[in-house]
């Protein structure tokens, strides 16, 4: 079913109800969020959420984020009261892309949580997703609609590619907005300033900007985070085709691409537009003007997902300053480049 524009009431509201309808009954939908589209289960119920594993090849150990539509679902999925930090980062950025990990209560499934005592929440800001959530009646638990490994979908073809036969339905709402998954932000614990444990459309300079407090974290603290968000020790992002990253000049990437070549290999390249004109290879793709991370970002997995459909052995990618977005398209990256 697609709702490309919402222009259309009628097709709109036909699509909400299809898709609750799917969620009541405990069955799986995917849906279109801000972020990326999201593979939808009723998140109260341990036998829909379980389908969201099988469906995805996803390790069940690995979390999964509650979605919900208003602020009156948030407290009973929470062991404690929120800190005044979590108060503030909600009231700024929600709804929008910030997931924040909270202590869980006995009502959340322990499917969900990954057995973990802490549960992720994100209320989404996309319009369908706010309505099949309401419509739903009860939080959805969803992943990024992808299989497992593969980069999150940023359009309902995507989804299909990854998906098809093994979702009652895939709402298509056109192409998601931010392009990357939401920013993940642990406030569970009262004493500590918040940490980001996944960065994404949200900033640390936003966040800390918001609370008044420094968050940013030394390089030997981050590492320990991968315990901390499970997700990070999976294989993530990553297309099949080699991806490298190339810090520096087009030059610097020329040369690689020419050593490449050299060595009997089909080499493209993802540069922004500025390099389009300085930069030879087998497939170029523009990932757009580099002084705008907003578009980049949206397109990102787009282009890592296309490559695959090239006849090329690498993919060259330039590197972005880790400041604002390009923290989160630089993360994203490494992923796809370090599988
Ligand atoms: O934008 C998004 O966040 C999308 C859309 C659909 O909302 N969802 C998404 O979900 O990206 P997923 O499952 O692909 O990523 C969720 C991340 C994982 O890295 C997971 O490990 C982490 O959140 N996570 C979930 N629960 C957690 C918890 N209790 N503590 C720490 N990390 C958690
Ligand atoms: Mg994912």
């Amino acid at each position: 079913m697609s709702v490309d524009n919402y222009v259309d009431e009628k097709a709109f509201r036909d699509c909400v109800e299809k898709a609750a309808k799917i969620l009541r009954a405990e069955e799986l939908v995917a849906f279109p969020t801000e972020t990326v589209y999201g593979l939808g289960a009723n998140g109260l119920s341990t036998r829909a959420v379980q389908k969201i594993f099988t469906a995805k090849g996803r390790p069940s150990d690995n979390p999964l984020i509650l979605h919900i539509g208003s602020l009156a679902q948030l407290g009973p999925l929470l062991r404690e009261p929120i800190s005044v930090y979590a108060e503030k980062l909600i009231e700024h950025f929600w709804p929008g892309p910030l997931t924040l990990i909270f202590p869980a209560s006995d009502r959340v499934p322990s499917v969900v949580t990954g057995g973990l005592d802490t549960v992720a929440v994100r209320m989404p800001a996309h319009r369908l997703a706010r309505e099949i959530i309401a419509k739903a009646g009860v939080p959805i638990a969803a992943p990024s609609a992808n299989r497992s490994g593969k980069p999150s979908p940023t359009r309902a073809e995507h989804v299909r590619e990854d998906l098809d036969g093994r979702v009652a339905a895939i709402i298509d709402g056109g192409s998601t907005g931010y392009g990357l998954e939401s920013t993940v932000v642990d406030v569970s614990n009262r004493e500590a300033s918040p940490r980001i444990l996944r960065p994404g459309g949200i900033t640390e300079e936003g966040i800390e900007e918001t609370l008044g407090v420094s968050i940013s974290m030394e390089g030997s603290e981050r590492k320990k985070d991968n315990v901390r968000a499970p997700g990070m020790k999976y294989r993530h992002y990553s297309p099949d085709t080699d991806v490298e990253l190339v810090e520096g000049s087009s030059a610097v990437m020329q040369a690689r691409i020419d050593e490449a070549r050299m060595h009997g290999k089909r080499a493209a390249a993802a540069i922004t537009s500025d390099r389009a004109d300085k930069i030879s290879a087998d497939r170029i793709l523009v990932l757009g003007d580099g002084t705008d991370l907003q578009t980049i970002s949206s397109h990102l997995y787009d282009h890592l997902r296309a490559v695959d459909k090239m006849d090329v052995d690498v993919l060259f990618v330039q590197t972005f300053t880790e400041t604002g977005l390009g923290k989160a398209i630089m993360n994203r990256l490494y992923k796809a480049a370090n599988p």
